[in-house]
C-alpha cells in the first residue's frame, strides 16, 4: 500500500497517547512465559512485531490470552522448564528482538528448535548472538552458512562466561542475560556504552539476581546469576508508551510552527531518552511533567512546544544506544534545524531493519535535503526557518521508522508538497495506528 502525505499549514495542537514499549511488550511475553504463575499484561503493544513473539511462545506451549484489540494480555508462565519443541519452525516475522532474545532462552533447552523470519529478518547478522552463546556452550547454526537466519538450536546445558560484546546491543546483552538464567555460575556482558536495560529491570522485578555497574572508563558491565524460578508479578504490568513511538509527535511538532503536543504516559527510561538530550542541545523547548514511576519503569507525560531557531548539533558517542531508533526522525528535525547535523558513531544503523544511512540520506535528497553519508553515521544540511521540500516518492525498504519519519518531514512542506511512501502499511511492525493517530493532532 502507498500512502500519500501532504503539508500542513496550521500547527499541530492537542495530546495523544501512543501505544505500549515495543521492547518491554516483547519482554512482558518471554519472562512470563518463564514465570511461576500468571502474568497480566496492561498496554501491550499490538504491533506484529510483538505478535511474532506471541506466536512463537505459543508455538513453545505456552497458553497465551490477548483481549479482543490485543493490548491486554494473559500469560500462564510455566516456568523456566515449562517450554515444549515447537514442531515446525518458530516464524519470528520481522523481529531482530524476537530471533535474538528467543535465541538465548532456546540455546538452553533440552530440545532442538529451527527459527527463521521475514526477508529482512534473514539479511540480518545473527553472528553477533551466535558467537557469545557459542561461548557459553549453545549449539547454533545458521542454516545457509551466512550467520543469519534460519538459525538451527540445539538445546544444551550452558556455563557462564564473561563478554566484551563489540556493540552496545540491547538484543545481544539481553540474549546473553536470558541464556545466563539457565548458564551454570555467573554470566557478565561488558558494553561500550549502557544500551535499553529493560531486560535488567523485568528480570529483577521476577527474582533473578541481576547487577550493573559502570566501569571507570565508561563500559557497562551486566552480570546474571544462575536461576532457580522467575516469579509472575502480582500486579498487573503496566507498559508505558513506547518514547520511540512518542519520537514521531515530538518531532512533528519541532517541525510544524505553532505546535504545542503533550504526549501523555510515556516510558522515559533513562537507558531510551536520548533524543530528549539531542533536541534540548538543538535549541528545542521539551519538559517531561507528571513524571512518576510505573512498575520497574520511569514515566512522564511530555510536552513539547514548537521552538524557532533550532540549531544543528553533533550526536554521537553514548548518546547513540539511547537513541538508536530514533536517529531516522532525528535528521528529519535536523533537515529543519539551522546549520548542519553531524550523526556519529552510528554504523548499528546499516543493520536494522534497512539500512537507515543510506536510505535516509536517499530519502532526505528526494525531498530537497543536502544530506551525505559518512562510515558510521550521516551530515545533514539544515535549511533552517527556510525549509521547503520536493514531493516525492519515498521508497521506504517496508522499514516502519523510514515510513513514519518521511510522512512527519512532509507535514513540514507546503500544502502542495506530496510525499508519497511506497509499502506504507509497514508502520504495522510498531504502530499500526500511526496514521489515525497524527491525523488526530
Ligand atoms: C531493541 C534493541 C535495539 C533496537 C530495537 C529493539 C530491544 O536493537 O534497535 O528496536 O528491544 O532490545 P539493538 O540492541 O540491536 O541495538
Amino acid at each position: 500500500m502507498n500512502k500519500t502525505v501532504n503539508g500542513i499549514a496550521r500547527p499541530l495542537r492537542g495530546e495523544l497517547t501512543v501505544p505500549g514499549d515495543k521492547s518491554i511488550s516483547h519482554r512482558a511475553v518471554m519472562l512470563g512465559a518463564l514465570s511461576e504463575g500468571t502474568t497480566h499484561v496492561k498496554g501491550f503493544l499490538n504491533g506484529a512485531d510483538c505478535l511474532s513473539t506471541i506466536g512463537c511462545f505459543r508455538n513453545l506451549g505456552i497458553d497465551i490470552e490477548l483481549s479482543e484489540d490485543e493490548t491486554e494480555v494473559t500469560i500462564h508462565g510455566k516456568g523456566l522448564q515449562g517450554l515444549n519443541a515447537c514442531n515446525g519452525t518458530l516464524d519470528c516475522g520481522n523481529s531482530g528482538t524476537t530471533t535474538r532474545l528467543i535465541s538465548g532462552i532456546l540455546s538452553a533447552q533440552n530440545f532442538d528448535s529451527e527459527l527463521t523470519g521475514d526477508e529482512s529478518i534473514q539479511k540480518r547478522p545473527m553472528k553477533r548472538i551466535m558467537k557469545p552463546l557459542g561461548e557459553m556452550g549453545a549449539d547454533i547454526t545458521s542454516v545457509r552458512g551466512n550467520d543469519c537466519a534460519p538459525l538451527h538450536i540445539h538445546g544444551k546445558p550452558l556455563h557462564g562466561i564473561t563478554y566484551e560484546s563489540p556493540v552496545a546491543s540491547a538484543q545481544v546483552k539481553s540474549a546473553i542475560l536470558l541464556a545466563g538464567l539457565y548458564a551454570d555460575g555467573t554470566t557478565t556482558v561488558i558494553e561500550p556504552a549502557l544500551s535499553r536495560d529493560h531486560s535488567e529491570r523485568m528480570l529483577t522485578a521476577l527474582g533473578a539476581n541481576v547487577s550493573t555497574r559502570k566501569l571507570p572508563d565508561g563500559r557497562a558491565e551486566i552480570s546474571i546469576e544462575h536461576c532457580d524460578k522467575l516469579v509472575a508479578p502480582k500486579e498487573v504490568l503496566e507498559i508505558p508508551g513506547d518514547i520511540s513511538s512518542a519520537a514521531y509527535f515530538i518531532s512533528a511538532a519541532l517541525l510544524v510552527p505553532g505546535s504545542d503536543v503533550i504526549i501523555r504516559n510515556v516510558g522515559i527510561n533513562p537507558t531510551r531518552d536520548g533524543i530528549i538530550e539531542a533536541y534540548l542541545s538543538m535549541g528545542a523547548d521539551i519538559t517531561f511533567e507528571n513524571k512518576r514511576l510505573s512498575g520497574s519503569e520511569d514515566v512522564a507525560d511530555i510536552h513539547v512546544r514548537y521552538t524557532e531557531g533550532l540549531h544543528g548539533a553533533e550526536i554521537g558517542g553514548s548518546l547513540i544506544p539511547r537513541l538508536i531508533d530514533e536517529l531516522p526522525v532525528i535528521a528529519a528535525v535536523a533537515a529543519g534545524a539551522s546549520g548542519k547535523t553531524y550523526i556519529r558513531d552510528a554504523a548499528e544503523l546499516k543493520v536494522k531493519e534497512s539500512n537507515r544511512i543510506a536510505v535516509m540520506v536517499d530519502g532526505l535528497g528526494k525531498v530537497g535535503i543536502k544530506a551525505s553519508e559518512t562510515e558510521d553515521g550521516m551530515i545533514i544540511e539544515g535549511q533552517g526557518s527556510a525549509l521547503s521540500l520536493n514531493s516525492a516518492e519515498i521508497d521506504t525498504h517496508k522499514d516502519h521508522r523510514i515510513a513514519m519519519t518521511f510522512a512527519v518531514l512532509a507535514l513540514a512542506g507546503s500544502g502542495s508538497t506530496e510525499v508519497t511512501l511506497r509499502d506504507a502499511d509497514c508502520i504495522n511492525i510498531s504502530y499500526p495506528t500511526f496514521y489515525e493517530d497524527l491525523g488526530k493532532l
